[in-house]
């Protein structure tokens, strides 16, 4: 629990068969239910196709609009994110969870200083 706080990780980041691969999972985003997440979605259209309003901009992994804080298990990148995250955070935008996971939402945008 929390291990991400222990230091920054590398982001994952899967080939189009490992993606293949994964199995469904849950998203639960604190305080905001609960979606089924399915093959090649990010987490961020499984929002929207929810209709939970998130934050989000480029869809590219670049602009960081999209960051929340993953505070359970574990997610992986579809591609190389261009925006550089710290320990516990990810970018809806650009990954899918690798089994379930819990996401917190940022009260407010990314601060532009850590955007490229
Ligand atoms: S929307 Fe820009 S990084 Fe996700």
């Amino acid at each position: 629990m929390l291990s991400w706080l222990m230091g920054k990780k590398k982001p994952r980041v899967l080939a189009s068969h490992d993606l293949a691969q994964l199995s469904p999972a849950t998203i639960e985003v604190e305080g905001r239910g609960h979606y089924q997440w399915q093959h090649h979605r990010s987490i961020l259209e499984v929002l929207d196709l929810a209709g939970l309003p998130v934050r989000s901009s480029c869809r590219s992994g670049n602009c960081g609009a999209c960051l929340v804080y993953l505070l359970e298990g574990e997610v992986a990148y579809t591609k190389e994110p261009g925006f550089p995250l710290e320990a516990g955070e990810c970018l809806m935008c650009s990954c899918v969870p690798v089994g379930n996971i819990r996401l917190g939402l940022l009260s407010s945008p990314v601060p532009p200083r850590r955007r490229k």
